[in-house]
């Protein structure tokens, strides 16, 4: 049985994949901060019964090293960072940064993610594709920035997408595949109801765009449909 772990499982993007890899029969280890308020991942664990729930905070680096123990021996084929914040709030842009928040959007964007591939790369190695998905965005595209602001949120998505090029480059030669993924503008808590596109449409549009990435792609940042963005 294929096996995938993904982080913020609870909502949004993180529950669909969850439900839509369910459907599709892999094993999936969903984790989340609070399982006991996770009402609806826990009533998808209850109909399939190939979900298993965990509890992971990953802005805490130590409950990731517990969960890769607890999870020892574990296959894992795909590695799926899902977890994210957006930390950035009107009225404090650039001349009234909070600091704060924005290290807590690098500890949850950019140090857990990396982490977790560090983490759980033996439980990669003992699965067939191997694969780390970093889920980013566009707006940690630098090319791409032509309206400014979000600087919480921009940076530490360019910051994630450095280092997990980098991870890329490093694990090539193990046969660890890294895709760095930007899901589409999408109707979430974070996307907001503006958002062009419904979850189911994302998460389907993304999930064939892992099952044919590849190694010899590694490190690439692509859209949710395949196509390769700007960094
Ligand atoms: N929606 C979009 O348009 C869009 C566009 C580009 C990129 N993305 C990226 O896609 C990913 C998923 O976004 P989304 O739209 O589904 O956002 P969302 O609806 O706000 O959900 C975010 C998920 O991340 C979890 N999370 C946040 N901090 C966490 C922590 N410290 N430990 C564990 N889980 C944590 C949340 O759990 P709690 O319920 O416990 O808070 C929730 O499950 C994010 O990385 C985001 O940056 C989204």
């Amino acid at each position: 049985m294929t096996t995938i772990l993904i982080t913020g499982a609870n909502r949004g993007l993180g529950l669909e994949f969850c439900k839509q890899y369910a459907q599709d029969d892999w094993n999936v280890i969903a984790c989340c901060r609070e399982p006991k308020n996770a009402v609806e991942l826990t009533a998808l664990a209850t109909e399939f019964s190939n979900i298993s729930v965990f509890a992971l905070d990953v802005a805490d680096l130590g409950q990731i090293e517990n969960l890769a123990k607890q999870l020892d021996n574990t296959a894992i084929d795909v590695l799926l960072n899902n977890a994210g914040i957006y930390g950035d709030v009107s009225g404090r842009g650039f001349g009234n940064l909070d600091y704060e928040q924005w290290q807590k959007n690098m500890t949850v964007n950019v140090f857990a993610p990396v982490k977790m591939t560090e983490v759980f790369l033996p439980h990669l190695k003992l699965g067939k594709a191997k694969t780390v998905v970093a889920m980013s965005s566009l707006m940690g595209s630098i090319a791409d920035n032509t309206s400014g602001a979000s600087i919480l949120y921009r940076s530490s998505k360019s910051a994630l997408n450095a280092a997990m090029k980098s991870v890329a480059i490093d694990k090539h030669h193990e046969g660890i595949a890294v895709l760095i993924l930007h899901p589409g503008w999408v109707k979430t808590d974070m996307g907001g109801s503006n958002a062009p596109m419904e979850i189911p449409e994302s998460i389907t549009k993304m999930r064939e765009t892992i099952a044919n990435f590849t190694l010899e792609k590694s490190g690439e940042f692509l859209n949710y449909n395949g196509k390769t963005l700007p960094w």
